[in-house]
């Protein structure tokens, strides 16, 4: 506003009291989705940038290609003065809310500014604080890595989640102290909010930083020099698998991080064997390390182990093979397969210093106590609606970004097939109350867990593998458990049949 000018300034809000008129008679025609009149997109244009670019001596973000009802949402909140900035407050004011309406269509049409390179690098360091904040996260504070939400590229995702590259890193850091101090509305979920209270101030400085350079500066590991403070703090109880930054960089540390790129990119990196777009952090967050997620350092010192599933003693890898077929819905590597043997070496890594055959607190998922009432499909499809489809989609088939997935699907074609652990209403009511909503785990209550976990499991998904004869008689032989929905009837529909 400053740059605007004080008179300017009076003059612009009177031609836009002006404009009320063409703003009306917009209202009527918000139908055929005309645009805004040129007068008032000039406005905009003065700091926004006439193609809707940004401008940082304006302080002015980017607006082209956001999503609408993002967009609309924030100007919503600017009439409303819930998210406060001065400008955009009179602004906002100033429009009616078909204006507001048809701006938000008109910017989100616009094309996005030339993509600026935001490759993924193939390895980040923990010490390239930014990074590792924007692609890995810091799960010791429960934070997960910003590309979770903002998909790779932080492009963006759907209706509600806006890219955030071509934003600059002051205004970036700006929202984030926003909601830290609470100057602007949580958004969905309170999620925004909640994550940059988890950030320091530092790590503020560092991933806004990244943002704005990504990837140079810190692939070359230029870090803040307010970056000193370590990245983990960690609760005392639980185990703590060795920081990353102390995989060796010899043949032995290379075949290490194969495996943690297998274990992050199952889907790109071993296609061959998986049949749904789902990566094995999907259900064993923070790349395998974090507690309560069935994590890897866990898992490792309790194989090889009786499994009744499979009425024998498995190795570790044949336990990595049974998420293959089952959780991935794909076709196992063999045993000896390069793809297991990374997997195994990474998970060898991260277990080192660990009790072999004692059980560690935080190993699997955590076990439930039963709810005081059963499961019920009609609550869980409440809970779900509330809570879990802003990410993975009213229809539960997930979001992508650019064919990459973002939120998995929780049910159909693209999900885990009927032999899956996550198939069990106990397993996924556990997962689901440690870790779901993602990045605000803990927050359900039992019950909503169960609830949740009973209505998702009651969709349809691809075929158990170990099919026999009918559903029938492989419920019989595979499913015959209180808490799998296979081979029973929903709305007439007997789940599982082919
Ligand atoms: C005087 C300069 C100025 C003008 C004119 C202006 N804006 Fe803004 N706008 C800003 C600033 C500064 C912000 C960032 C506010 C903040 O930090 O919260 C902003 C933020 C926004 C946002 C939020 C974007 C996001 O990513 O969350 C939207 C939407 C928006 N403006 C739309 C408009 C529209 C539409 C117009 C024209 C009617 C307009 N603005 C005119 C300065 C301006
Ligand atoms: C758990 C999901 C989730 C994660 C993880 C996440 N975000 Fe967001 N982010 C959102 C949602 C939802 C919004 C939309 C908020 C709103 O509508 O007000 C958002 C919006 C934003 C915005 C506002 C953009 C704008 O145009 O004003 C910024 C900045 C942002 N996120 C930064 C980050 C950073 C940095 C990280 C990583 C440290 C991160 N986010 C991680 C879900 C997430
Ligand atoms: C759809 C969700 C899902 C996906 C994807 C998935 N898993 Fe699992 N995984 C599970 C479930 C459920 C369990 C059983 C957890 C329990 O016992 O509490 C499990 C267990 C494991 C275990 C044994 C844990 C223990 O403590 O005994 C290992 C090892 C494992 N998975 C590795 C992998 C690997 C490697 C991949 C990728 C190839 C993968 N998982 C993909 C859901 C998944
Ligand atoms: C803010 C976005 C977000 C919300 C909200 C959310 N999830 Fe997730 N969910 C994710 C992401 C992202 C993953 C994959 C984790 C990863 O890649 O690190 C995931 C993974 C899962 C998985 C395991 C993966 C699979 O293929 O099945 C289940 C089950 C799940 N979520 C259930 C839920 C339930 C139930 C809710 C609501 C209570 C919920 N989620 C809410 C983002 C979200």
């Amino acid at each position: 506003m400053s740059q605007l000018g004080g008179l300017a300034w009076v003059v612009f809000l009177f031609l836009l009291g002006e404009f009320g008129a063409d703003a009306v008679a917009l209202a009527a025609r918000a139908s055929l989705q005309e645009a805004p009149p040129a007068t008032v997109i000039a406005t905009c244009s003065a700091c926004h940038g006439s193609s809707g670019e940004g401008n940082e001596t304006m302080a002015a973000p980017r607006l082209a290609a956001l999503p609408q009802s993002y967009l609309q949402d924030q100007l919503d909140a600017f009439a409303r003065g819930e998210r406060r900035n001065a400008s955009m407050q009179s602004m906002a004011r100033g429009l009616t809310a078909e204006m507001r309406e048809a701006l938000s269509i008109y910017y989100s049409g616009l094309q996005a500014p030339a993509k600026v390179n935001v490759e993924v690098p193939d390895a980040v360091r923990p010490q390239q604080r930014g990074a590792w904040l924007a692609l890995r996260g810091k799960w010791d504070n429960d934070v997960p890595g910003c590309v979770q939400c903002h998909g790779q590229g932080v492009l963006g995702v759907g209706p509600h989640i806006p890219p955030l590259w071509g934003q600059q890193a002051s205004y970036l850091r700006a929202q984030l102290l926003a909601w830290k101090h609470q100057d602007r509305p949580g958004g969905p979920l309170g999620l925004m909010a909640t994550i940059a209270r988890r950030l320091s101030s530092a790590d503020i400085d560092d991933v806004a930083a990244y943002f704005a350079n990504a990837p140079d500066s810190a692939l070359a590991g230029a870090s803040s020099s307010s970056s000193a403070a370590p990245l983990n703090a960690v609760p005392p109880s639980a185990f703590r698998p060795a920081e990353e930054s102390s995989i060796a960089d010899d043949d032995f540390g290379r075949e290490v991080r194969k495996g943690e790129a297998l274990f992050l990119h199952t889907s790109e990196l071993a296609k061959q064997y998986v049949g749904s777009p789902i990566n094995c952090v999907s259900c064993h967050l923070d790349a395998g390390r974090r507690a309560d997620s069935a994590p890897l350092w866990g898992a490792y010192t309790v194989y090889p182990a009786y499994r009744r599933k499979t009425g024998q003693v498995n190795t570790f890898a044949e336990r990595i093979q049974g998420c293959f077929n089952y959780s991935e819905n794909g076709k196992a590597p063999p045993l000896g397969d390069p793809v297991l043997t990374a997997l195994e070496t990474y998970a060898y890594w991260m277990a080192r210093g660990a009790p072999v055959g004692i059980r560690l607190p935080g190993t699997g998922y955590p076990k439930l106590a039963q709810p005081p009432r059963a499961p019920d499909f009609d609550r869980g499809a409440l809970v779900f609606e509330k809570n879990c489809a802003l990410c993975h989609g009213a229809d539960g088939q997930g979001q992508r970004s650019e064919a990459v997935t973002v939120f998995p699907a929780l049910w159909g074609e693209l999900s885990y097939n009927w032999g899956a652990g996550m198939e069990q209403i106990d397993n996924a009511a556990g997962f689901i109350k440690a870790n779901m909503p993602l990045g605000l785990g803990g927050s359900l209550s039992d019950q909503d867990a169960w609830d949740v976990a009973r209505f998702i499991d009651s969709h349809e998904r691809p075929q158990d593998p170990r099919f026999t004869l009918s559903t029938e008689k492989t419920r019989e032989l595979f499913h015959d458990a209180k808490f799998s929905m296979y081979g029973t009837p929903i709305d007439g529909h007997i789940l599982g049949s082919p």
